[in-house]
């Protein structure tokens, strides 16, 4: 059994007034019927360009965002129809990594309490347990727990973005959507993050869907890539088989866009 299990999911959004006229009122199908599994301790790499429905789709997969049909399990249980207890379970269970590293921290709040909100609301854990837990997610993610007691502005891109996966590790998640997390960065940093969700995941045995439009990296992370173009899966399969013999004349379209030098 896959960790995850997606089938036949759709979301279209209503197109607002003010973007068709009038007239002419849509919608956009942002995810076109994706089907797909996820396996535990894998990384799937999403790839595809701006607009083809990957945010909405890691989003889907959180209930961040409501499908309007088709079905996700989750470790065999049917997340969509889950009741609240089951709900706040698998909400822990799964989390996310943003772009932004800076405007997804709230900036009024120290690194503690950043890291230890979600234990805070999920375990109610006493003062000094989440310092000490808090204090162990900061050393995991490469930060000295003097962290603790600053604010986000006083860190760098790369080390906010630590800050943000910390915070997304409190919970001791299985499964994580990484939604664009370097693309924010410097080259070298953006290296040092990608090699620091590798570790991570090794350490603590999690997923990862990780979302990119860069095939280099999706490549360099993954051990398969799903291909994203207009809300479908074009192609999925081993990142070898995407990369040295892609089937989906998009998928092609993909990898002769990248030099060489990189891939
Ligand atoms: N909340 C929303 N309301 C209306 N339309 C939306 C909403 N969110 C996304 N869309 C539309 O859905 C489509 C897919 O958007 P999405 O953000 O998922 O793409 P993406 O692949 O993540 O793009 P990018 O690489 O730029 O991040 C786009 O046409 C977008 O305009
Ligand atoms: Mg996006």
């Amino acid at each position: 059994m896959a960790l995850l299990e997606i089938r036949h999911l759709n979301k279209t959004f209503a197109l607002g007034e003010s973007m068709l006229g009038r007239a002419s009122r849509g919608e956009v199908r942002a995810v076109d019927d994706v089907s797909l599994d996820i396996e535990a301790g894998e990384t799937l790499g999403l790839v595809g360009e701006s607009g083809s429905g990957k945010s909405t789709l890691g989003r889907l997969i959180l209930r961040l965002v409501e499908p309007s049909s088709g079905s996700i399990v989750f470790e065999g249980r049917d997340w969509l129809a889950a009741a609240r207890p089951e709900m706040r379970r698998l909400r822990r269970d799964m989390q996310i990594i943003f772009q932004d590293p800076f405007g997804s921290l709230d900036p009024r709040m120290r690194v503690e309490d950043i890291v230890s909100e979600p234990l805070i609301i999920y375990e109610r854990c006493p003062r000094a347990r989440c310092r000490a837990r808090t204090a162990e997610l900061l050393h995991a993610v490469g930060l000295d727990p003097s962290a603790m007691g600053r604010f986000p502005h006083e860190f760098s891109g790369g080390q906010r973005q630590r800050i943000g996966i910390a915070r997304a590790l409190a919970l001791r998640p299985k499964f994580v959507v990484a939604d664009e997390p370097v693309s924010a960065l410097d080259v070298s940093v953006a290296a040092q993050i990608v090699n620091l969700l590798a570790q991570l995941q090794r350490q603590f045995g999690l997923t990862y869907l990780f979302i990119s439009h860069s095939m280099p990296l999706v490549r360099y992370l993954s051990t398969r890539i799903a291909v994203m173009y207009q809300g479908r899966i074009v192609e999925i399969g081993p990142t070898e088989q995407i990369t040295e013999d892609p089937r989906h004349p998009y998928t092609r379209s993909l990898l002769e866009a990248t030099p060489d030098v990189l891939l």
